[in-house]
């Protein structure tokens, strides 16, 4: 069984299909969802799937080293962080603890619309294919090398807000299959 950590900062629908999914629960215990934002509605997703959280503000802190460290405290012992909406970029020093074990999702067909707001800047480029990217994080934003990809047709018909949950929809069921293959050490 391995161990793993989830951290987001937002909603948490990723990470609840990844806690919420048969198949990675029966290959990791996930042992902390870590999140930057008090208040969050993650937050409340982890009390319900009686996962730990380290919930912090990063106001709280002299600097990004002196948070990371308390993180890192929480982290040492995992196989594996996953990043859900967690809108941070990690350290250097971080990552190097971490060569190869920090995977992360994002909305788009990387390398293209790296950053925030990419499924409506695919959308108004009136790109035909939109999709989803789980990758290795380095310390360029969205960056690291790419696990899988997924996508589909664009049917302009359909509003933005209707193209972001078909987009959600896909980032759930990628998320949960890629996981599950990294955690077999398929990836
Ligand atoms: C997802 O679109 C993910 O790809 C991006 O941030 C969003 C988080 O959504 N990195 P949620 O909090 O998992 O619902």
């Amino acid at each position: 069984m391995k161990k793993i950590g989830i951290f987001a900062s937002g909603t948490g629908t990723n990470f609840d299909a990844l806690a919420s999914s048969e198949q990675i629960k029966n290959l990791a215990d996930i042992d902390i969802m870590v999140c930057d934002k008090p208040g969050a509605k993650v937050i409340k997703k982890a009390e319900d799937k009686n996962i730990k959280a380290f919930v912090f503000n990063p106001k709280d802190y002299e600097n990004k080293a002196a948070y990371e460290k308390e993180i890192l405290e929480k982290v040492k012992d995992l196989d594996y962080i996953f990043l859900a909406g967690y809108m941070r970029i990690l350290s250097k020093d971080f990552l190097e603890k971490f060569k190869g074990k920090v995977i992360n999702i994002h909305p788009s067909l990387l390398p293209k619309y790296k950053g925030i707001e990419s499924i409506k800047r695919a959308y108004e480029a009136g790109e035909e294919y939109i999709g989803v990217t789980i990758h290795y994080v380095n310390e360029e934003i969205d960056g690291g090398e790419i696990l899988a990809q997924d996508k589909f047709k664009v049917d302009y018909t359909k509003s933005l807000d209707e193209i972001e949950s078909q987009v959600h929809e896909v980032e759930h069921r990628l998320y949960i299959k890629t996981g599950g293959e990294i955690l077999k050490g398929e990836k």
